[in-house]
């Protein structure tokens, strides 16, 4: 007989053979990707932007990498009237806008669409989810998907408690549940503020156990940030030197050159401490200052993380506006583009009080890093895109170059999470000639050229891994807490003072100069963006 293996071409050019076998030399001897459970996934939300852009081009790229078992079933839930074929049609347009592959192949999407149906329903109404129960126990007969059930919460984060509730009222829970796993991905934000954080997290456990939460912070799918635990845990060179008597600080950031977009309703109630800081920039630091973990278990690594973040000094009411600095964008220019200023964005107050750039100082009152300022900043329509961890070493303690060695800057490890993926180091070297004139250099690792590969998106990795059970890379609601506890004094005291002097920074620039100022009363300054 003829071999019938599938033969899926890959984004990257590669080929798959159809069980997980890439042809990627660098890949040879590893052992091949996990396929998760059988199980039904249910979106709820799925007629929103995240489902279309995000969700459905990374559940087909799951399959297509012959992640997804054949035994599964996707579930649309939301309050818009599609039918099942409807949603079909919309799921199949956003994965040939969006998804990395490119345009669905036909024969696989064949097959795919068939496991892919849709349930009309309002998120406060229990008969709708008593139908979709029905749903789930006819696809477990007909699709073989054993019961297994992953909620997935794409919805805004007002009806989380009410749709945790329902999936009670109806049977859906985990304890109903005899036959099966029930696991449920909540995506950010996880409540406003301290009090609405807590408030949500005691409904959550009324009907699931923390083990069965998934947090998803999506800067913890990307692959360099998966990375910082690798090069501080796998390399013997660096943990020696990651403590105070060598790291003079650290620096986070997380620059966008997009607005708001189409989310100014969204936005005027979060800000970028909200939106960014508390959680994706937090994450970072605690990967980059938590204890080595005594192994790599989910709850090892959350743990550490728990401990570096509750090490975190309190910020004091009022010692807010020496620890931190906030801005908001005007009009200005984009890679050469006039662009509006946020106050003229859609559904944005013409008078808003709302940051769109924040940055703190935090310091970890622990052993290894007692005054170790870690500056944290992110902004949007600054003037480049960019995400890195810059770790800035100490000057060397004696000069013995004369004027030669002038030119010498402190040596810098930046990890770079995006647009460019990889790691830079920074280091002195002699330049070449019969004098000791000495500079600047840097080693640089790329990604994409040094393991041949496209980074996946990272909600195909935290999709895949909520669905295996794996919960490392999902936030616990211990650090969730303690996330907000570290940011409250802020939020308070910027909400309670306008600052007057918004808008503060053009479009396009660095940010605004009271930023500025938090680093240079110690005559430190921040990387150029
Ligand atoms: C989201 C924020 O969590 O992260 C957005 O709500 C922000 O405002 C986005 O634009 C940034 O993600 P990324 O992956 O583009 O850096």
């Amino acid at each position: 007989m003829a071999d019938q293996t599938l033969t899926i071409p890959r984004s990257n050019g590669a080929v798959a053979d159809g069980a997980g076998h890439d042809e990627n030399p660098l890949r040879a001897g590893l052992a091949s990707n996990r396929i998760t459970d059988p199980c039904n996934i249910v979106f709820f939300g799925a007629s929103g932007d995240l489902m279309k852009r995000m969700l459905m081009p990374a559940m087909y790229n799951l399959r297509l990498g012959d992640i997804l078992p054949t035994n599964f079933g996707i579930v649309g839930f939301s309050r818009s009237e599609y039918s099942d074929d409807d949603f079909r049609t919309q799921m199949k347009q956003s994965v040939k806008e969006f998804s990395r592959s490119g345009p669905p192949e036909d024969t696989l999407w064949n097959d795919f669409v068939q496991r892919v149906s849709y349930i009309c329903g309002d998120f406060d109404d229990v008969d709708c989810f008593k139908k979709l129960k029905e749903h789930l126990e006819k696809n477990d007969e007909e699709l073989g998907t054993a019961s297994n059930r992953l909620f997935y919460l794409a919805t805004p984060p007002s009806v989380f408690s009410e749709i945790v509730e329902q999936l009670d009222q109806s049977g859906l829970g985990p304890r109903e549940n005899k036959r099966g796993w029930t696991r449920i991905v909540v995506e950010k934000p996880f409540g406003r503020d301290l009090q609405s954080a807590q408030s949500l997290q005691r409904e959550m456990e009324k009907v699931f156990d923390e083990r069965q939460v998934y947090r998803i912070d999506h800067y913890l799918g990307k692959e360099p940030v998966q990375d910082i635990m690798a090069l501080r845990f796998a390399n013997v060179i660096f943990e020696p030197i990651w403590n105070r008597r060598y790291i003079d600080n650290v620096q986070i950031t997380a620059a966008e050159t997009v607005g708001v977009e189409q989310r100014g309703g969204y936005y005027e109630t979060a800000g970028a401490l909200r939106d960014m800081i508390q959680n994706h920039v937090i994450n970072l630091l605690a990967l980059v200052a938590m204890e080595p973990p005594a192994n790599a278990d989910a709850d090892r690594i959350r743990d550490e993380k728990y401990k570096v973040l509750s090490a975190l000094r309190p910020i004091r009411n009022d010692d807010v506006a020496s620890f931190a600095a906030r801005g908001q964008y005007g009009a200005g220019a984009i890679d050469g583009k006039a662009v509006p200023g946020y106050r003229t964005e859609s559904d944005v107050d013409p008078q808003s009080n709302t940051e769109t750039y924040a940055a703190v100082k935090f310091f970890i009152d622990n052993w290894r890093w007692a005054e170790v300022p870690f500056y944290l900043r992110s902004g949007k329509r600054l003037g480049r895109k960019n995400s890195e961890i810059a770790v800035q070493f100490k000057a060397i303690p004696h000069r013995l170059f004369g004027e030669a060695g002038d030119t010498i800057e402190n040596d810098v490890l930046v990890m770079k999470i995006q647009p460019e993926e990889g790691v830079s180091l920074r280091f002195s070297a002699k330049v070449p000639g019969p004098k000791m004139h000495i500079r600047s250099m840097s080693m640089d690792f790329n990604y994409g050229t040094g393991f041949g590969v496209v980074s996946a998106p990272a909600y195909e990795r935290l999709i895949g891994d909520a669905m295996r059970g794996e919960a490392t890379l999902f936030t616990r609601w211990d650090a969730v807490e303690t996330a907000w506890k570290a940011v409250m004094p802020i939020l308070e005291t910027w909400q309670d003072k306008r600052d007057d002097r918004f808008p503060n920074y053009a479009a396009g620039s660095q940010g605004p100069a009271t930023s500025d100022a938090l680093l240079e009363a110690t005559g430190r300054e921040w990387r150029r963006i």
